[in-house]
Protein backbone atom coordinates (compact mmCIF):
# COMPACT_ATOMS: atom_id res chain seq x y z
CA UNK A 1 0.00 0.00 0.00
CA UNK A 2 1.04 3.34 -0.58
CA UNK A 3 1.35 6.61 1.83
CA UNK A 4 -1.72 7.47 -0.10
CA UNK A 5 -3.83 4.69 0.29
CA UNK A 6 -2.59 4.15 4.25
CA UNK A 7 -4.04 7.81 4.93
CA UNK A 8 -7.53 6.89 3.38
CA UNK A 9 -7.04 3.85 5.56
CA UNK A 10 -6.90 5.80 9.01
CA UNK A 11 -8.84 8.16 7.34
CA UNK A 12 -11.79 5.95 7.49
CA UNK A 13 -11.06 3.88 10.88
CA UNK A 14 -11.23 7.09 12.59
CA UNK A 15 -15.30 6.78 12.08
CA UNK A 16 -15.26 4.73 14.69
CA UNK A 17 -14.51 7.46 17.74
CA UNK A 18 -17.34 10.10 16.20
CA UNK A 19 -19.94 10.19 18.65
CA UNK A 20 -23.31 10.22 16.98
CA UNK A 21 -25.49 13.33 17.26
CA UNK A 22 -22.76 15.30 18.18
CA UNK A 23 -20.04 17.51 17.21
CA UNK A 24 -16.54 16.40 16.23
CA UNK A 25 -13.54 18.20 16.27
CA UNK A 26 -11.57 18.15 13.13
CA UNK A 27 -7.50 18.82 11.92
CA UNK A 28 -6.05 19.90 9.25
CA UNK A 29 -3.71 17.84 6.51
CA UNK A 30 -3.82 15.51 3.46
CA UNK A 31 -4.30 12.96 5.99
CA UNK A 32 -7.44 14.55 7.65
CA UNK A 33 -8.95 15.43 4.46
CA UNK A 34 -9.29 11.66 3.98
CA UNK A 35 -11.36 11.58 7.49
CA UNK A 36 -13.12 14.86 6.21
CA UNK A 37 -14.47 12.79 2.91
CA UNK A 38 -15.28 9.68 5.21
CA UNK A 39 -17.36 11.92 7.17
CA UNK A 40 -19.37 13.07 4.84
CA UNK A 41 -20.97 9.72 4.22
CA UNK A 42 -22.11 9.72 8.00
CA UNK A 43 -22.92 13.46 7.65
CA UNK A 44 -26.49 13.15 8.45
CA UNK A 45 -25.47 11.07 11.81
CA UNK A 46 -23.68 14.26 13.60
CA UNK A 47 -24.57 17.66 14.25
CA UNK A 48 -21.45 19.07 12.46
CA UNK A 49 -17.32 19.68 13.34
CA UNK A 50 -15.35 22.62 14.94
CA UNK A 51 -12.70 23.30 12.28
CA UNK A 52 -8.61 23.79 12.83
CA UNK A 53 -8.40 25.80 9.74
CA UNK A 54 -9.65 27.83 6.97
CA UNK A 55 -8.64 24.83 4.94
CA UNK A 56 -10.86 22.09 6.60
CA UNK A 57 -13.55 24.45 6.98
CA UNK A 58 -14.06 24.55 3.13
CA UNK A 59 -13.54 21.28 2.88
CA UNK A 60 -16.28 20.52 5.38
CA UNK A 61 -18.78 22.45 4.06
CA UNK A 62 -18.31 22.13 0.45
CA UNK A 63 -19.21 18.13 1.29
CA UNK A 64 -22.34 19.75 3.77
CA UNK A 65 -20.88 19.22 6.70
CA UNK A 66 -21.54 22.75 9.41
CA UNK A 67 -18.95 23.98 11.07
CA UNK A 68 -19.36 25.65 14.11
CA UNK A 69 -17.30 28.43 15.95
CA UNK A 70 -15.06 27.05 18.64
CA UNK A 71 -16.65 29.35 20.59
CA UNK A 72 -19.60 28.28 20.65
CA UNK A 73 -18.85 24.97 21.83
CA UNK A 74 -18.10 24.12 25.48
CA UNK A 75 -16.42 20.41 24.94
CA UNK A 76 -15.72 18.13 22.17
CA UNK A 77 -15.86 14.44 23.12
CA UNK A 78 -13.68 13.65 20.38
CA UNK A 79 -10.78 15.61 18.32
CA UNK A 80 -9.54 13.78 15.11
CA UNK A 81 -6.16 15.08 13.39
CA UNK A 82 -2.62 14.07 11.86
CA UNK A 83 0.51 14.53 13.17
CA UNK A 84 4.10 15.47 11.29
CA UNK A 85 5.95 12.91 14.52
CA UNK A 86 4.37 10.70 16.95
CA UNK A 87 6.50 8.98 19.85
CA UNK A 88 5.19 6.39 21.81
CA UNK A 89 4.12 8.17 24.52
CA UNK A 90 1.73 9.70 22.31
CA UNK A 91 3.62 13.35 22.26
CA UNK A 92 3.71 14.57 18.93
CA UNK A 93 5.09 17.85 16.44
CA UNK A 94 2.37 19.34 14.39
CA UNK A 95 2.23 22.14 12.21
CA UNK A 96 3.37 21.13 9.09
CA UNK A 97 0.56 22.60 7.32
CA UNK A 98 0.56 25.79 9.57
CA UNK A 99 -2.17 24.98 11.57
CA UNK A 100 -0.82 24.12 14.60
CA UNK A 101 -2.61 27.19 16.71
CA UNK A 102 -6.27 26.40 16.04
CA UNK A 103 -5.07 22.75 16.43
CA UNK A 104 -4.34 23.46 20.12
CA UNK A 105 -6.79 25.08 20.80
CA UNK A 106 -9.66 22.39 19.14
CA UNK A 107 -7.54 19.92 21.10
CA UNK A 108 -7.20 21.63 23.65
CA UNK A 109 -11.54 21.82 24.36
CA UNK A 110 -11.88 17.95 23.25
CA UNK A 111 -11.67 15.05 25.73
CA UNK A 112 -10.05 12.67 23.69
CA UNK A 113 -7.37 13.46 20.90
CA UNK A 114 -6.85 10.65 17.98
CA UNK A 115 -4.17 11.23 16.04
CA UNK A 116 -4.53 9.64 12.17
CA UNK A 117 -0.93 8.95 10.66
CA UNK A 118 0.83 6.22 8.38
CA UNK A 119 3.71 4.60 9.77
CA UNK A 120 6.52 6.51 9.09
CA UNK A 121 4.78 9.12 11.32
CA UNK A 122 6.42 7.03 14.38
CA UNK A 123 9.60 8.01 15.79
CA UNK A 124 11.41 7.23 19.20
CA UNK A 125 12.62 10.98 19.79
CA UNK A 126 10.79 14.08 18.28
CA UNK A 127 12.67 16.42 16.03
CA UNK A 128 13.94 14.99 13.26
CA UNK A 129 10.56 16.49 11.37
CA UNK A 130 11.61 20.78 11.29
CA UNK A 131 9.85 22.05 14.26
CA UNK A 132 7.12 24.37 13.60
CA UNK A 133 6.53 27.47 15.71
CA UNK A 134 3.84 30.30 15.15
CA UNK A 135 5.57 33.28 16.02
CA UNK A 136 4.65 37.24 16.08
CA UNK A 137 6.82 38.38 13.17
CA UNK A 138 8.79 41.34 15.14
CA UNK A 139 9.59 38.55 17.45
CA UNK A 140 11.42 36.18 14.84
CA UNK A 141 14.70 37.56 15.05
CA UNK A 142 14.63 37.18 18.51
CA UNK A 143 13.14 33.86 19.03
CA UNK A 144 15.89 32.02 15.93
CA UNK A 145 18.42 33.14 18.23
CA UNK A 146 17.12 31.12 20.95
CA UNK A 147 16.53 28.16 19.25
CA UNK A 148 20.17 28.65 17.95
CA UNK A 149 21.54 28.55 21.54
CA UNK A 150 19.72 25.34 21.77
CA UNK A 151 21.57 23.76 18.98
CA UNK A 152 18.46 24.67 16.23
CA UNK A 153 18.62 25.88 13.10
CA UNK A 154 15.86 28.03 12.45
CA UNK A 155 14.05 29.59 9.19
CA UNK A 156 11.24 31.06 8.43
CA UNK A 157 8.80 29.55 6.10
CA UNK A 158 8.34 30.85 2.46
CA UNK A 159 5.17 30.87 0.19
CA UNK A 160 5.60 32.46 -3.03
CA UNK A 161 8.56 34.44 -2.02
CA UNK A 162 7.26 35.68 0.81
CA UNK A 163 6.96 34.81 4.44
CA UNK A 164 3.72 32.78 4.81
CA UNK A 165 1.14 34.47 6.60
CA UNK A 166 -1.04 31.50 8.92
CA UNK A 167 -4.83 31.84 9.07
CA UNK A 168 -4.20 34.02 12.14
CA UNK A 169 -2.05 36.70 10.15
CA UNK A 170 1.28 35.13 12.01
CA UNK A 171 4.61 33.83 10.69
CA UNK A 172 5.70 30.20 10.63
CA UNK A 173 9.52 29.52 11.63
CA UNK A 174 10.64 25.88 10.79
CA UNK A 175 13.21 24.86 13.64
CA UNK A 176 15.66 21.97 12.04
CA UNK A 177 18.45 19.91 14.39
CA UNK A 178 16.74 19.66 17.68
CA UNK A 179 16.31 16.51 19.83
CA UNK A 180 13.18 16.95 21.77
CA UNK A 181 13.89 14.16 24.63
CA UNK A 182 11.19 15.82 26.51
CA UNK A 183 8.39 17.52 25.06
CA UNK A 184 6.59 18.41 28.19
CA UNK A 185 9.22 20.58 29.66
CA UNK A 186 10.34 22.00 25.97
CA UNK A 187 6.46 22.47 25.40
CA UNK A 188 6.79 24.47 28.55
CA UNK A 189 9.98 26.36 28.45
CA UNK A 190 9.06 27.55 24.45
CA UNK A 191 5.49 28.44 25.27
CA UNK A 192 6.87 31.04 27.71
CA UNK A 193 9.30 33.12 24.99
CA UNK A 194 7.33 36.88 23.78
CA UNK A 195 6.28 36.28 20.74
CA UNK A 196 5.89 32.37 20.23
CA UNK A 197 1.97 32.05 19.29
CA UNK A 198 2.14 28.20 19.52
CA UNK A 199 4.91 25.68 19.43
CA UNK A 200 4.46 22.55 17.65
CA UNK A 201 5.17 20.27 20.31
CA UNK A 202 1.56 18.99 21.17
CA UNK A 203 2.70 17.32 24.24
CA UNK A 204 0.01 19.27 27.18
CA UNK A 205 -1.98 18.45 24.15
CA UNK A 206 -1.29 14.51 23.22
CA UNK A 207 -3.26 12.24 21.49
CA UNK A 208 -4.70 9.54 23.56
CA UNK A 209 -5.22 7.24 20.64
CA UNK A 210 -2.99 6.89 17.57
CA UNK A 211 -4.44 5.09 14.49
CA UNK A 212 -1.53 3.74 13.05
CA UNK A 213 -1.40 3.29 8.81
CA UNK A 214 1.32 0.02 8.52
CA UNK A 215 1.22 -1.89 5.47
CA UNK A 216 -0.83 -5.11 8.01
CA UNK A 217 -3.35 -2.70 8.43
CA UNK A 218 -4.51 0.08 10.92
CA UNK A 219 -3.00 -0.35 14.11
CA UNK A 220 -4.35 1.06 16.86
CA UNK A 221 -1.75 2.72 19.90
CA UNK A 222 -3.32 4.01 23.05
CA UNK A 223 -1.54 6.11 25.13
C1 LIG B 1 -1.13 20.69 10.01
C2 LIG B 1 -0.69 19.50 10.75
C3 LIG B 1 -0.91 18.17 10.12
O1 LIG B 1 -1.66 17.39 10.98
C4 LIG B 1 0.42 17.52 9.87
O2 LIG B 1 1.22 18.41 9.11
C5 LIG B 1 0.26 16.21 9.13
O3 LIG B 1 -0.21 16.46 7.84
P1 LIG B 1 -0.39 15.32 6.78
O4 LIG B 1 -1.56 14.50 7.20
O5 LIG B 1 -0.63 16.06 5.49
O6 LIG B 1 0.88 14.51 6.72
O7 LIG B 1 -0.19 19.57 11.85
O8 LIG B 1 -0.77 21.88 10.65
Amino acid sequence: MNQDELKTLVGQAALQYVVPGQIVGVGTGSTVNKFIDALASIKDQIKGAVSSSEASTVRLKALGIPVFDSNDVSELAVYIDGADEINHLGHMVKGGGAALTREKIVAAQSKMFVCIADESKLVNVLGVFPLPVEVIPMASARIMAQFAQMGGQAQIRMKDGAPLVTDNGQQIIDVKGLKISDPVAFETQVSQWPGVVTVGVFAHQKAQICLLGTSDGVKTLKF
